[in-house]
């Protein structure tokens, strides 16, 4: 059985649904430099073909897209701000009150809709000023500059935002500096002192605005934000075993330092070995004391780890990729499908935690095929995507019975949206299906897919009927 408050929900990120990337004063994003996802390296400026710059107009389309969420009976939906609406450059004086309007608008519907809002402060769109001028977050500066946009962002809508997440998937930026880290430079070229140093002032930045959230509105509660994927050793040799719990380690010390509000010892041995010599002043460990309410997390896929070179070929998966395991089938982009990996995940975090869990991002990327029928006239039969979902959600039910404090689910992407890693419309995670392709073409008109009717019953049975 869910709590009786457990927050069902779905999750977007500004870059990849609001569109009009220069409208309403807004400055670009590295995002908007983006056009092929992860794969490619950054264009100079906007280019024709990168769909995030129009998105799915949910700039301008929010009040039905909202609507059909509330439908839905959905109780949380997590958006992300886009920094460089509110900060165009991002290291402005003052913000532009275009963008902080905007936002008023949104949550004017949420509230009306009876929707919570849950808000990522950075989802993978610094402004792009702060990558090229400033270095991205190997500057020390950026702390500054993002704590003067969070402070902005948690007054101006203090009483309609409780829940806050810092930076997604935190841990991402070990993987691709750029879209993490706004830093532009090649991972393999750069070194991990600038990497650690980046790291260092992302973390810092995540506990400043943790204390200042606290001190604007003492009701907000703010969460860190990562990348769950369970590390499984490849064979039960035990170099293969400490191999996972190595790389468990590793993407688990960004959770500590968030909840712990000091580095880890595996991270004090790692610099060791790596002749990283981090700046860390008297200060940011006074900061970093600053830790989370909650622990929030993506979860898509678990991996393996091997020590035998021949087999250690990284597959497909969210952002670190990994050594497929030949027990799971995968899905059509790769990433391997493990139910119960969240089940694991949601265990580990507890017991090295002890903090209420979010599930604020999991879902299926597929291809869909828009034929006759359902309430629209058009519609996609998506029983593939239900089965996804009903074996994640029934693992995270026993976990629930596991005495594990789940606060909610939001799907990722209840409405289909621009992918992250590889910018296709085609990627689709929705309950609602959108009329645009990786082409461009398409007239933006919303299908309810046949996920919409099954998540609308699972929310309204607080989950029950998952087991009917
Ligand atoms: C997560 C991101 O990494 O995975 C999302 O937080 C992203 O922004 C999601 O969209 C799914 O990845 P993709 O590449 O399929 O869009």
């Amino acid at each position: 059985m869910f709590p009786e408050k457990f927050l069902w929900g779905t999750a977007t990120a500004a870059c990849q649904i609001e569109g009009a990337y220069n409208e309403g004063g807004k400055g670009l994003s590295i995002q908007d430099v983006m056009p092929h996802g992860l794969k490619t390296p950054p264009t100079v400026g906007p280019t024709e073909d990168n769909l995030t710059l129009k998105g799915i107009d949910f700039y301008n389309r929010y009040p039905e897209d909202i609507a059909l969420f509330a439908e839905m009976g959905m109780k949380v939906l997590r958006i992300s701000i886009a920094w460089s609406r509110i900060f165009p450059r991002g290291d402005e004086e003052q913000p532009n009150e275009e963008g902080l309007a905007f936002y008023d608008r949104v949550f004017d519907e949420m509230e009306k809709h009876g929707i919570q809002p849950m808000v990522t402060l950075s989802h993978y769109e610094t402004p792009l000023a702060l990558a090229r001028e400033y270095g991205g977050w190997r500057n020390r500066k950026l702390i500054g500059f993002f704590e003067r946009f969070a402070r902005t962002v948690f007054e101006r809508y203090q009483g309609h935002v409780r829940y806050w997440l810092t930076f997604n998937e935190v841990n991402a930026i070990l993987h691709n500096p750029f879209m993490a880290g706004g830093i532009e430079v090649p991972r393999a070229e750069l070194s991990e002192q600038d990497l650690y140093q980046a790291i260092h002032h992302e973390l810092v930045a995540s506990a400043a605005v943790t204390k200042i959230a606290h001190e604007v509105d003492s009701e907000n509660q703010v969460g860190c934000m990562i990348i769950a994927c369970p590390r499984y050793p490849l064979t039960p040799d035990p170099k293969d075993v400490r191999k996972a719990q190595h790389e468990t380690q590793i993407d688990l010390a960004f959770g500590d330092i968030h909840v712990f509000g000091e580095y880890p010892h595996t991270l004090k041995r790692y610099f060791r070995d790596n002749d990283v010599h981090l700046d860390v002043t008297d200060a940011d460990r006074e900061v970093l004391a600053n830790t989370v309410d909650f622990v929030s997390f993506s979860y898509y896929n678990s991996a393996c780890e091997t020590t035998d070179p021949e087999k250690d070929v990284s597959g497909e998966g969210n952002i670190m990729g990994g050594v497929p395991n030949p027990t799971l089938k995968a899905s059509e982009w790769g990433w391997q499908i493990d139910p119960e990996g969240l089940r694991i995940a949601l265990n580990t975090f507890y017991d090295r935690w002890h903090k209420p869990l979010f599930i604020v991002e999991n879902g299926l990327g597929a291809v869909d095929e828009l034929v006759d029928g359902g309430p629209d006239g058009k519609t996609v039969i998506d029983d593939y995507r239900i089965a996804y979902m009903r074996d994640h959600l029934l693992a995270v039910e026993e976990a629930v019975a596991d005495e594990i404090p789940v606060l909610g689910y939001t799907s990722w992407g209840g409405i289909d949206l621009v992918s992250m890693s590889s910018k296709q419309m085609s990627k689709r995670y929705g309950f609602i299906y959108v009329d645009r392709n990786d082409d461009g073409t398409g007239d933006l008109a919303r299908y309810r897919k046949k996920s919409f009717n099954w998540y609308k019953e699972v929310i309204a049975s607080n989950g029950a009927s998952l087991s009917r």
